[in-house]
Parts: C-alpha cells; structure tokens; sequence
C-alpha cells in the first residue's frame, strides 16, 4: 500500500496554486500501487478523490478526505499498421510530454494540443481540446479500473460518449473508476488541422506556405501562450467556463442588441458562443473578489492574482454567472471540477 501522508499542501499539485489542505495524501507511482489502493480501499478515508497535474480542479476548501495522486510515468508505441500508430500511455504521463514525444517521432495528429496542461489520464474524462482538435481525434481506447468490482476494463473510443468537454467518465462512470492507461491513434501521414482560429495567419506571417510538423506545433504554442496566462507565473486553470451551447433563435435575437457577439455553427439547429467574449463585453476583465480576478488577456481565464482562496474563485465564478444570465439570459457552466 502506497504511503499515506497526513495534513498535505496541496498548493504545488493544482494549477490554481490554491493552498488547500488535504487529510490524506497517496501517491501511486506504479500500476501496483494502483492496484494495492484499490485492494484497500476499503480503509482508506472517504471521500477520495483521484488527482492528475491538478490543471482542471478547483479546491474549494481543505479536504476533508484522501487525495491520490496518479503519478504513473511511460509512453510505448504498442503497434502499428499501413496507415497508424498505436502509442499507450500511462494515465499519470505529463499531457505535454506524450504530445512532444508524438511530434519528435512525426506521428500526426496531436500537434494542435501542445502545451495543454494536465495528465494523460485527465483527457479522456474531459475531452481536453484546442485549435480544432479534441482528445477524442486520436484516442483509441481507454484502460480503467472499476473500483466496485476491482476489474480491469477498457472502453473503445466510440463507446466513451465524447462531447464537447464532456465524456462518460464525468457522468455515469464519475467516482467509479481510475483510467490507468489511454492508448492513442496516431496518423503516420500528416492530417494538418490549420483553419482553425488564427493558425494560417500566423503561418503566412512568418512566411511558411508548407508548414512541417515542428513548425506547426510551435506556432500553436506562440498562439496559446500569446493568449493564456502562463500557469508557472499566475495561478489559473484555462478557460473556467466552457463555451455555451444555444439555439439559433437564441442568437438571432442576442444579435439585435449585440451585434459584435461570436458565435460558432455546431448543427444546424445550435450554435456555440464564445463565453471569453460575452465576460469581456459585459465590462468584467479585471473584475476581482477577494485574491481572485478575471484575466485582462482573456476573460474565460480566471486567476489566482494575489494568494486567492477556492472560495473567492468560487465567489467570483458564481458572480459572472449572475451577471452572463442577466446580460445576455445565457447559462455558463464551469468547465473546472470543484472539489
Ligand atoms: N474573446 C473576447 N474577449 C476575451 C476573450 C475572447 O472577445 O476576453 C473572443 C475572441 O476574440 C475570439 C473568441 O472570443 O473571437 C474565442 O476566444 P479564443 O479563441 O481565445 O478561444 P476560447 O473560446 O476562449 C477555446 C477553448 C480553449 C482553447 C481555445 C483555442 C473552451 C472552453 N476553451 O477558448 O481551451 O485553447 O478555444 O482552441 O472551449 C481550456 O479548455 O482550458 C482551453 C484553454
């Protein structure tokens, strides 16, 4: 059984750089401390909750529970076709790691995901995406542990219920597993995604007419950290809120008093609105409560500025919802987990 840490900081194992307190603190380190927590689980204070990089979490309090940080390292190309490779990885692998080892060996297909903070292990639940690609592209299967029945399961990639930001391991499967491994389809023939946002731009800029692999990959990382607050620097989780989805009567009749707003087609009923665009046009970047703030760059990003409890991020999150839905009548959902 791994060992057991009492009374843990939490503040370097989240992103937020909150300074939550956890009862009990695990690190598994292997598939057999994996194995052995789940033998005794039953001994383990509950509730538990299962951490990666801490990249996606908000601790809103201390914990009064165990933490068990997955912390399992390895990538390994398990096989290959004519056309892919099948590279697995452990759930507790750095996602910016695999994306670099893809883009070392020239296996496409991840290259728009550099420098996502988070594990491995934390893509598939939220279906981690940027620059027009998602997790779910090039993920084949997903290996878990089902807690109850202690088993080892696997979930092909199209019995997973990928959505936007969403999966079946934050639904029907929250709480009753651990993902320990993700094994990956990588293209061996290059599948550039570039219409996405500003990416041609920024290649015709630097006068690239035929981008490789490295030159794409480095300018999606300019782009995001152009965007994004450095997470070494100021403490944050991304994007908190996830982009609304609504009808497109809805957004006809936003547009008569916002004209300016953005929007994406998602069918041809929905639409999804940029919720950084509707914070910042209701006048709230900047906005702060407590040590809290609504990023000046982007504000979908919400900031640690000034040593910032989970409260006065929970605080602030809870108020730009209040203020969205009597803007604008649209509901935002966090895409952070509270904790
Ligand atoms: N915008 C504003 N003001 C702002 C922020 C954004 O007007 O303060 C406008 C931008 O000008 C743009 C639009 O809103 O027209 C969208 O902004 P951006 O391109 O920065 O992307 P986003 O919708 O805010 C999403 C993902 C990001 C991902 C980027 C790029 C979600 C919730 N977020 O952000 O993912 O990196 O697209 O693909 O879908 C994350 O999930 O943590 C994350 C960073």
């Amino acid at each position: 059984m791994p060992n057991l840490i009492k009374n843990k900081s939490l503040k370097e194992l989240n992103t937020f750089g909150i300074n939550s307190i956890a009862d009990n603190f695990y690190e598994l380190n292997s598939d057999i401390d994996i194995f052995e927590f789940i033998a005794e689980i039953d001994k383990v204070a509950k509730p538990i909750y299962f951490l990666g990089a801490g990249a996606n979490t908000l601790f809103t309090s201390n914990f009064n529970g165990s933490i068990a940080k997955i912390n399992t390292k390895g990538i390994v190309l398990k096989f290959e076709d004519d056309d892919y490779l099948y590279v697995e990885a452990n759930a507790g692998v750095v996602w910016d790691d695999f994306v670099s080892f893809c883009v070392a060996n020239k296996y496409y297909g991840a290259e728009n995901l550099i420098a996502i903070p988070g594990t491995v292990g934390a893509a598939p639940i939220q279906n981690i995406g940027a620059y027009g690609v998602e997790a779910k592209d090039i993920i084949h299967m997903v290996y878990y542990y089902d807690i109850e029945s202690f088993t080892l399961n696997q979930l092909e990639a199209n019995s997973c219920k990928f959505a936007y930001r969403d999966s079946i391991f934050k639904n029907e499967l929250k709480d009753k597993i651990i993902i320990t491994k993700v094994l990956f389809k990588l293209s061996k023939k290059p599948t550039f995604k570039l219409s996405y946002g500003n990416i041609n731009d920024a290649l015709k800029i630097k006068g690239i007419i035929s981008p490789d692999i490295f030159v794409i990959s480095a300018t999606i990382k300019e782009i995001r950290d152009s965007k994004l607050p450095n997470i070494e620097v100021i403490g944050n989780a991304g994007s908190f809120f996830k982009n609304p989805i609504i009808s497109k009567e809805k957004l006809e009749e936003l547009i008569l008093d916002f004209p300016s707003i953005v929007s994406y087609d998602v069918s041809d009923t929905e639409v999804k609105l940029a919720a950084g665009w509707l914070i910042d046009n209701a006048g709230l970047k900047g906005y702060q409560i407590g040590g809290a703030a609504v990023h000046q760059n982007q504000a979908l990003v919400l900031i640690n500025k000034d040593n910032a409890s989970g409260k006065d991020v929970m605080d602030l999150s809870k108020y730009i919802q209040k203020e969205i839905k009597q803007i604008y009548g649209v509901d935002l959902f966090p895409e952070v987990i509270f904790v």
